[in-house]
């Protein structure tokens, strides 16, 4: 797709990767609108790309999720892609995570995703894409990883049927398998904590190739 002009919603824009992403799609000429947890950052992060279309919004508010599409659609007279970077991690044996936590996993990495790809669908353009970063699903879960895993095959194997259904359309629908990144993503987890890790692969190179990986869908 034609990046030079496209209108692309970029959900998760205050963290690290939809940061990274929102800077990159703007440098290649992408009109952007911005959706983030915390109004602050989302705003000052919104007047560094000129000032572009902000919003807030939570995961577990899953119409609020489904909103955002529709709003972005308006603010941008046009939709041409949705880029979702939301996720959180979690750790812990099986036994040792609360179904709290399970569900805020499950929540954050698979249904507010889903939200927002559902809301998307009906507004995107024809020929545009759909995203949403995964993970790696060729990597065996690792130790303590169950949940997280869980969540984000779940929003995986959505990606896919959801693909299924927009072939006649040709919207591109991406799940970005990405490795572990030095974002410091795994040093935040919302349950347990991490088992000693090697370091994490550059965040910048892989968001250039996703990047590069929306212009040649
Ligand atoms: N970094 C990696 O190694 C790696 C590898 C594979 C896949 N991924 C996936 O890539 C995505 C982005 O990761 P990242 O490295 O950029 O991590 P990050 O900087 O922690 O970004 C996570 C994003 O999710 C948002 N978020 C978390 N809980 C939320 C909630 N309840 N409501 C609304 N937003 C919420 C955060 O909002 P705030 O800014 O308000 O905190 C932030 O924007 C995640 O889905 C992650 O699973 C990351």
């Amino acid at each position: 797709m034609e990046l030079f002009g496209a209108r692309v919603l970029v959900v998760g824009a205050t963290g690290t990767l939809g940061g990274l992403a929102a800077y990159a799609l703007e440098e290649r000429g992408a009109h952007v609108a911005l959706a983030g947890r915390n109004p602050v950052r989302l705003a000052a992060l919104a007047r560094e790309l000129r000032d572009c279309p902000a919003r807030s919004f939570e995961a577990y508010d899953l119409d609020q999720c489904s909103a955002l599409a529709p709003w972005a659609e308006r603010s941008l007279d046009g939709l041409d892609g949705v880029l979702v970077a939301v996720g959180a991690a979690g750790f812990g044996a099986v036994q040792d995570v609360s179904n709290a936590a399970a569900g805020h996993l499950l929540t954050v990495n698979a249904l507010c995703p889903m939200a927002v790809l559902r809301g998307a669908a009906p507004v995107v353009a024809d020929k545009g894409f759909l995203l949403a970063v995964t993970g790696s699903a060729a990597d065996p879960p690792g130790e303590g990883t169950a949940d997280y895993t869980a969540s984000k095959a779940a929003l995986s194997r959505w990606l896919e049927a959801l693909a299924e259904e927009l072939v006649p359309r040709s919207v591109a629908v991406l799940d970005i398998r990405s490795p572990r990144l030095d974002t410091g993503f795994t040093e935040r987890p919302v349950t347990g904590s991490p088992p000693p890790l090697p370091p994490g692969a550059d965040a910048l190179e892989a968001v250039r190739s996703l990047v590069d990986r929306i212009a040649s869908a």
